[in-house]
C-alpha cells in the first residue's frame, strides 16, 4: 500500500488547532497530501481534547467509525495525537483500531512516527513520562518546530494563531489542562514577532496571541521582562498586520492595566477581551482554585470598560460544580448580567480524571439541573447580546471577511447574484452578508441592517 493521502480533525481549543495546522505544514513538506475525505484516506489523524468528558467521547465514536472503515481498507494508519494522547497513552494504543499515540509535545516527531509505524509495521507510543517536570529536551523541539511551521494553512484566509506560552500552572481544581499541556512556559518575544513578521509576508492580516493564560505571559531577557504588552507593541509595528488578538484572560490585576493600555494606545490591537470568570459565587471560586472574587472580577471588567467604551468581553462560565447551589447559581446569573457580556461560553462541570475536584469532591449536581443552569444562563446572556447587538443597527462597520457563510445560498436578493458570506467585526462580532466570494480575507464595510444575538446582518457598501 502506498501512504499518501492524510485525513486530519482537531477535535479542541484554538492551541489544538494551531497544533494541527503545523502538523499539516509538517506532512505536505514530507510530500503527503492533506484530504478531506475520510473514506478514502490512507492515513488518518485525530487530534484530540479532554477538557471534558463529552469532548473524548467524540474521539471515540470516530474511532468507531474508522473500526468500519478498516474492514475495507485494512491498511489504513490511524494516529490518535493531543491531550487525550498524552492522558491515556498506552491505554489509548491498545485500541484495536489505533496505530499511533503522539502526545502535544511530540507533535513535531510526527512525520517519524507514522513512518516507523508504516515500515516496521507496529503500534508506536510517544507521550510525556513526567508531565509536570520542565523538559528542556521537549521545549527545543517543540520551538524548532514552531518556527519552521508556520500556523496559517489558510483555513480561515488572512487569520493565524499564534502561540505566546505553552502550558499552564494554574491548577484550576476541575481542569486537565495542566496535566496534559504541561508546565507554563512564554515563548522568546523574538521568535514570536518573527513568526508574526513571517505571517504577514505571506499575507495574514489578523493574528491572535495564544495562551491558557495569555496575560500572565512573561519572558525574561536580560534586565528586561516581556509582558503581553509588549509583544502587543511589537507585533503592531509588523507591516501587514491589521488586528491583533489575544486569548485567553485569566482575571488578575497583574499586567492588566499595560494590557488595557496597549489595546487603548494601539490601533492594531482589537477591543476584545476574553476573559473566563467560571462562577459568579466566591465560595465557588475558591472550590475551583481560582484566585480571585466576584467583584475583583467585575472590577477588571469596569476598569476596561472605563478605558475603552466600545470593548467587547466574553467569558466562560462551568455550571454545576460540585456542591453548586441554586444560590451559588443566581450569584452566577447576577455576574453575567453585570458584566455585559457579548457572549459567553457555558459549560456543565465535568469530572476530568486526575484533577483535584474529581478526588476530593462528589459531583453531586444532577445532570437535569447541570442542564437547566446552562439554558437560563444562557437565556440571560443571549438577552444581554440582544440588547447590545441593536447598538448597531444603521452603523457602517469594518469586517474582516471569513469565507462562504454555513448556506452561503439563502437570502439573495433580487439583482444580486452574490453569495452569503461571514465575517467579524474587530470586536469579535459576527456580521453576515451578500458579496463575491473574492472578498475572502479582505477587510470591507458593511451597513447593518438587522440583528440578532449572536449575528449582525448587512449590506456591503461600496469601496
Ligand atoms: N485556559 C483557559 C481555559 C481553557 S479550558 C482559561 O483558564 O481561561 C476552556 C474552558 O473549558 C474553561 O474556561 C472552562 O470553562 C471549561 N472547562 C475546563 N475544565 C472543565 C471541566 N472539567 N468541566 C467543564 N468545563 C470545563
Ligand atoms: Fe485550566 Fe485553569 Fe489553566 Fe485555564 S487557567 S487551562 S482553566 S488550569
Ligand atoms: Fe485544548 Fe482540550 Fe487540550 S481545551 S489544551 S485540546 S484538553
Amino acid at each position: 500500500m502506498i501512504y499518501q493521502n492524510v485525513h486530519i480533525k482537531s477535535f479542541g481549543c484554538q492551541m489544538n488547532k494551531l497544533d494541527t495546522a503545523m502538523i499539516k505544514a509538517a506532512l505536505k513538506k514530507a510530500s503527503y497530501q492533506i484530504t478531506n475525505d475520510i473514506d478514502s484516506t490512507d492515513i488518518v489523524i485525530f487530534n484530540t481534547c479532554s477538557v471534558r468528558e463529552h469532548a473524548e467521547e467524540r474521539v471515540f465514536s470516530n474511532l468507531g467509525y474508522i473500526k468500519h472503515l478498516k474492514k475495507s481498507k485494512p491498511g489504513i494508519i490511524v494516529c490518535v495525537i493531543g491531550c487525550m494522547a498524552q492522558r491515556l497513552g498506552e491505554k489509548l494504543l491498545n485500541e484495536p483500531v489505533v496505530d499511533i499515540v503522539c502526545g502535544p509535545a511530540q507533535i513535531s516527531q510526527i512525520v517519524s512516527l507514522i513512518q516507523e509505524s508504516i515500515e516496521k509495521n507496529k503500534k508506536v507510543l510517544a507521550v510525556t513520562d513526567n508531565i509536570r517536570k520542565e523538559n528542556c529536551e521537549i521545549n527545543k523541539n517543540l520551538e524548532e518546530f514552531e518556527s519552521v511551521f508556520d500556523s496559517d494553512d489558510k483555513q480561515i484566509p488572512s487569520q493565524a494563531f499564534v502561540r505566546a506560552m505553552r502550558g499552564c500552572n494554574n491548577f484550576c481544581s476541575y481542569c486537565i489542562v495542566p496535566y496534559v499541556r504541561g508546565p507554563e512556559i512564554s515563548r522568546p518575544p523574538q521568535a514570536i514577532i518573527e513568526q508574526v513578521k513571517r505571517l504577514a509576508d505571506e499575507g495574514v492580516k489578523m493574528v491572535t496571541f495564544l495562551g491558557q493564560t495569555v496575560n500572565s505571559y512573561s519572558y525574561q531577557a536580560g534586565e528586561k521582562t516581556y509582558c503581553l504588552a509588549d509583544l502587543l507593541e511589537m507585533a503592531s509595528e509588523v507591516n501587514g498586520i491589521e488586528w491583533i488578538r489575544f486569548v485567553t484572560n485569566y482575571p488578575s490585576d497583574k499586567y492588566f492595566d499595560q494590557i488595557i493600555t496597549a489595546m487603548t494606545n494601539l490601533p492594531k490591537v482589537c477591543n476584545y477581551l476574553h476573559m473566563c470568570a467560571q462562577s459568579g459565587s466566591d465560595r465557588i471560586l475558591k472550590a475551583m482554585n481560582r484566585h480571585y472574587t466576584a467583584a475583583e472580577y467585575l472590577g477588571l471588567v469596569d476598569r476596561a470598560r472605563d478605558a475603552i467604551d466600545d470593548i467587547a468581553i466574553a467569558g466562560d462560565f462551568i455550571v454545576g460544580f460540585p456542591s453548586e447551589t441554586e444560590e451559588d447559581f443566581q450569584q452566577t446569573v447576577e455576574l453575567v448580567k453585570k458584566a455585559r457580556y457579548k457572549n459567553a461560553f457555558i459549560f456543565k462541570y465535568s469530572p476530568r480524571p486526575q484533577t483535584k475536584s474529581e478526588m476530593k469532591l462528589q459531583d453531586d449536581v444532577p445532570d437535569e439541573i447541570k442542564k437547566r443552569r446552562n439554558i437560563e444562563l444562557l437565556a440571560v446572556q443571549n438577552n444581554m447580546s440582544e440588547e447590545l447587538s441593536k447598538v448597531f443597527l444603521g452603523k457602517k462597520l469594518t469586517v474582516l471577511v471569513e469565507g462562504l457563510s454555513k448556506k452561503p445560498h439563502l437570502n439573495k436578493s433580487i439583482n444580486d447574484d452574490n453569495p452569503q458570506l461571514i465575517a467579524r467585526t474587530a470586536t469579535d462580532w459576527i456580521v453576515v452578508f451578500n458579496g463575491p466570494a473574492s472578498l475572502a480575507g479582505e477587510f470591507a464595510t458593511v451597513e447593518i441592517t438587522k440583528t440578532s444575538p449572536l449575528t449582525l446582518f448587512g449590506q456591503l457598501c461600496k469601496a
